[in-house]
């Protein structure tokens, strides 16, 4: 869960090397660190903290270097401080290694290098990686141009765990070796010059061809030559992918946070993934193209995914078994793993990741896949690792998603799995046209609907104002709408870090309104009209224990609830019940976002926290 970034061209690699280290903080934030070849000598500064400390390290901005390697931590094995800071150097001094994974044998390795005499000076797993590449090297007779890539590819043979590794060394000064396995790594190709990081948007200013990295694919770089070689160091080509986001669309474009831009962008998020997948009125998936007779055969569908992309899930459940009438569980990713589930040849693993690189939901579809079950990858980033073990991916296209809090993604999975429900009822027929024609009509009306939500943002922080110095916050509601609760409140405890929790209303009144007290705030979701009454009492039942209650209701029910017993109403367009939760999730993410403002909180990096959770 760390953010590498490498140059090798013809410009100074500080500036590059850095601003590739701010894009990718949102990986991890606890310290930061570079490794600059300079006159054949490898320059390592390093520090705790932001990648914002380097800017003011003064020998940093004297570096000329053309060649370099950098870290930005999030902190597994030792405390965030300057020794356990990457780059990481072997005891001579040749060799500087950033890495971005886990070495799940280091202490063996550690153990085999101190019994050759090898000291160590962090309390890292990855400190053991250039200490191996020296040893690997310096036994090597062979004085060729491959005599690093053959240490490299040495070390990685003893490695087990995940890593993405970047090596510099003074011996070969115009080389670099970058190697992964489990841990994302893509590398930019420029004229004359690469680039090399853990993900697109680090390095999408400077170019649009990406090779993308499949694991232990060894890769040494020169200024102009980018070599590829297998695991057996046979060397082979590979084609780019050219990437059509721009650089904006990973920048800050003029809001003050990313995750205030990423809510915005939710409009045009939920149009691109509708994109070209409904045609004539029918949902189409040409990834999948599944015939009546494949599909009748999926007796059961599991979909398997961790935090907000599970909820996604969660939401999505009722409308797949409605709709398609196949049984649907949801199950949390480093859960499913260990529980032993009847998953056979006629299940269906759906498995969500925004980043494509979630270590539980990777290991739980590789079990499922061990168990024959079908299985489908929904993600929002090309030729991310999840999509090398799926059967089948497909795309939310999204955009990049930066702030560590997920919103569009959220909301974009949630359409791409009504879609898909859409999509799987159609092929079976399953479900009556009508009704399937008036979800289609619906999905396509929801940017507009969000749009509406998002100008009421004003509104939103007005209540934001009220309740951020809270130190509990309820969420409630039925069906749908418990389903949104417990997203709403995953967002407001993880940027605001204000105690949270979600309830079912009607499971209130068997054991969590003990905690229920005068002045207690609970938020409250209505929108599905089957439910407004007893939705309502469960309300009822906390203004009556003198709590403060926030009410977010969709328009069709106001006229048949007495408003005015709230202490705040948020109104949201209605819509159908099994897509309404990406309408109403968002005056809870702006919720989440205005009370984390107002605590001066860093939104988009909260504490703990990294977007891509790569350790199990
Ligand atoms: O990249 P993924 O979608 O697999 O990530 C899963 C969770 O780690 C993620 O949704 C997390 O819960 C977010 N920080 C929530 O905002």
């Amino acid at each position: 869960m760390c953010g590498i970034v490498g140059y090798i061209g013809n410009k100074k690699a500080a500036p590059i090397l850095l601003a590739g280290l701010s894009k990718l903080e949102y990986r991890g934030y606890d310290s930061a660190g570079l490794a600059i070849i300079e006159n054949e000598k490898i320059v390592v500064e390093k520090d705790k903290g932001r990648v914002k400390n380097l800017y003011n390290i003064k020998a940093i901005e004297e570096l000329n270097g053309t060649i370099g390697i950098a870290h930005t931590r999030w902190a597994t094995h030792g405390v965030p401080s300057k020794e356990n800071a990457h780059p990481h150097i072997d005891n001579s001094g040749n060799f500087a290694v950033v890495h971005n994974g886990i070495i799940e044998n280091y202490s063996e390795l550690r153990t085999f290098l101190e019994a050759n005499d090898y000291k160590f000076i962090s309390a890292t797993d990855t400190e053991v990686i250039p200490n191996l590449i020296h040893y690997f090297y310096t036994k090597d007779i062979k004085e060729d141009e491959y005599r690093l890539l053959r240490a490299v590819k040495s070390t990685a043979d003893k490695l087990i765990g995940s890593f993405a590794i970047e090596v510099i060394s003074k011996n070969e000064p115009n080389n670099m070796i970058v190697v992964r396995k489990d841990s994302p790594l893509v590398i930019g190709k420029g004229y004359g010059e690469s680039y090399i990081a853990s993900d697109i948007p680090a390095i999408l200013s400077y170019t649009k061809d990406f090779y993308l990295l499949e694991n232990l694919e060894f890769v040494l770089l020169d200024r102009d030559k980018i070599r590829f070689f297998d695991n057996d160091l046979k060397e082979f080509e590979k084609k780019p992918t050219t990437i059509t986001w721009n650089a904006m669309a990973a920048d800050k474009n003029g809001y003050e946070d990313y995750m205030l831009k990423e809510i915005y962008e939710q409009p045009r998020a939920i149009r691109e993934t509708i994109g070209t997948r409904i045609e004539d009125n029918a949902c189409k998936f040409d990834e999948l193209n599944f015939s009546k007779e494949y599909l009748s055969n999926i007796k059961q569908i599991y979909i398997v995914a961790c935090g907000t992309a599970m909820h996604a899930g969660i939401t999505a459940k009722n409308a797949i078994e409605n709709l398609c009438k196949i049984h649907t569980e949801v199950e949390v990713a480093s859960e499913f793993r260990y529980t032993n589930q009847l998953i056979d040849e006629n299940t269906l693993c759906i498995f969500i990741s925004q980043s494509g690189e979630t270590a539980d939901t990777i290991a739980a579809l590789k079990l499922s896949k061990m168990k024959k079950a079908k299985t489908i990858a929904i993600t929002n980033v090309i030729g991310s690792s999840i999509t090398r073990e799926a059967d089948y991916s497909l795309y939310t296209h999204a955009g990049p998603e930066i702030a560590v809090a997920s919103t569009k993604a959220y909301t974009s999975q949630i359409t791409l799995l009504i879609l898909l429900a859409i999509y799987f009822a159609e092929v079976l027929n399953s479900e009556s046209e009508d009704i399937l024609q008036k979800l289609i009509k619906e999905l396509c009306s929801l940017p507009n609907k969000v749009e509406k939500v998002l100008e009421e943002a004003d509104k939103v922080k007005e209540i934001a104002k009220k309740l951020y110095k809270e130190k509990d916050i309820f969420y409630i509601g039925r069906g749908i709408d418990y389903a949104t609760a417990q997203e709403a409140s995953l967002k407001l405890k993880e940027i605001s870090y204000i105690h949270s929790e979600s309830y079912a209303a009607g499971e209130l009144k068997h054991g969590p309104i003990a905690l229920i007290e005068k002045g207690i705030n609970e938020i409250g979701i209505i929108t599905d009209e089957s439910l407004v009454k007893k939705s309502i009492s469960n309300m009822e039942e906390i203004i009556t224990r003198e709590a403060l209650t926030t009410l977010v209701v969709s328009d069709d029910i106001v006229p048949n609830i007495d408003t005015n017993q709230f202490t705040n109403v948020i109104i949201v367009p209605s819509t159908e019940v099994f897509v309404s939760p990406i309408i109403t999730i968002v005056p809870l993410q702006l919720l989440a976002y205005y009370i984390s403002k107002e605590k001066g909180l860093d939104v988009d990096k909260p504490r703990n926290l990294a977007k891509s959770v790569t350790v199990e």
